[in-house]
């Protein structure tokens, strides 16, 4: 078994630890485990959601390389290209973002009357904002960071990149913490989850998760299982692993312990919620967005949470957790993802 190695320095940006608490009347409703929710939507308010923890680790780490100027990309309505420029504007570092036009309901642009959600925050908050045609993003998104990472150097600035939803070997370090946090948040309600679940983007979430689950104390451990909100689940399953193998490198682990680490995971991804595709909704899982709000009042998005609670849903439904008493379900954000959608989720005629 591998020591859990030490934190490194993290800057403090999240209102941790998040709540914890029990989800009686859909639990009742739906007939099986005992629904927990972790509320990682409220690591703070406008600088909220998952990504907030990995920015802890990959801007102290930024700050700790000499960096002025953050890069990172996403889609046009990214949770976490909001989150970096919040947090970029909250340290003073200088934030570029490299957003994808498309998959988003309607047009998008700086343009005051069409920015909103998540676009809206970003050029609130000082960003510089670069958006690509989808083709162009998809296909050349390594030179993009190139050229951006040239301009700003040419211009004496100090540049630090960060990958897509902050999922790399520094990011994981985000959830690692999490997860720790959420082991104890179960102690204390006294009980340990059989299934911890989240929506995978980019996978980091899931890493970290995956990766805390192997360190936990308790004899008896939990699952993670992702679900897949865009690529299939063996893309998931290896981004989770390399992810890992990134972060056991980061973590300073020897070779051994890497490998012994990469074979005692255990990776778990479902992919049958994506439906239409990334950001693009389906009525059940509308219904289930408009049911947990009127029932719970815990608000869901259309593009992450949303799909991923209603997988978790369908398959209490169809018996896979059958032999299981507690299930966690981690609220990862992307609330302002919600507006573009709104007439999605309320003109149901
Ligand atoms: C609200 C929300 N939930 C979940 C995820 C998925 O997290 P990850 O990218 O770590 O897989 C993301 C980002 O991709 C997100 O914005």
């Amino acid at each position: 078994m591998i020591q859990l190695p030490r934190m490194p320095y993290r800057v403090n940006l999240a209102s941790l630890p998040t709540p914890l608490r029990k989800l009686s009347r859909i639990s009742r409703e739906i007939g099986g485990p005992d629904i927990w929710l972790k509320s990682d939507d409220m690591t703070g308010s406008l600088l909220s959601g998952n990504k907030v923890r990995k920015l802890e680790f990959l801007l102290a780490d930024a700050l700790s390389k000499g960096a002025d100027t953050i890069i990172t990309c996403g889609g046009i309505q990214s949770n976490h290209c909001r989150a970096t420029a919040l947090a970029c504007a909250q340290l003073g570092l200088r934030c570029e973002l490299l957003l994808r036009e498309g998959d988003f309901p309607r047009p998008s642009g700086i343009g005051q009357s069409k920015a909103e959600g998540n676009l809206f925050l970003d050029a609130m908050a000082g960003a510089n904002i670069h958006i690509y045609p989808k083709d162009d993003y998809v296909r050349h998104q390594l030179q993009l960071f190139r050229e951006v990472e040239g301009k700003l150097k040419a211009e004496g600035a100090r540049p630090y990149s960060i990958p897509t939803g902050g999922s790399n070997g520094i990011g994981v370090w985000g959830y690692l913490h999490g997860g720790l946090e959420l082991q104890q948040d179960c102690n204390s309600a006294g009980f340990v989850p059989d299934t911890v679940i989240c929506a995978s983007g980019s996978g980091g979430t899931q890493a970290g998760l995956t990766l805390a689950q192997y360190f936990a104390v308790p004899a008896k451990k939990s699952r993670v299982l992702g679900f897949a909100v865009c690529d299939n689940s063996e893309w998931f399953n290896r981004k989770v692993a390399r992810d890992v193998a990134q972060w056991g490198e980061h973590a300073g682990l020897d070779e051994s312990d890497r490998a012994a680490l990469a074979g005692a995971l255990q990776i778990s991804t479902i992919d049958d919620y994506i439906g239409p595709g990334y950001a693009k909704p389906y009525p059940q899982m509308l219904a289930m967005i408009r049911q947990l709000a009127a029932l719970e009042g815990v608000v869901l998005d259309p593009v992450y949470t949303g799909k991923a609670f209603y997988g978790m849903v369908s398959e209490i439904r169809k018996g896979r957790f059958a032999d299981m008493q507690n299930l966690v379900f981690v609220h990862t954000g992307g609330s302002f993802g919600l507006y573009p959608y709104a007439r999605e989720l309320l003109d149901t005629e």
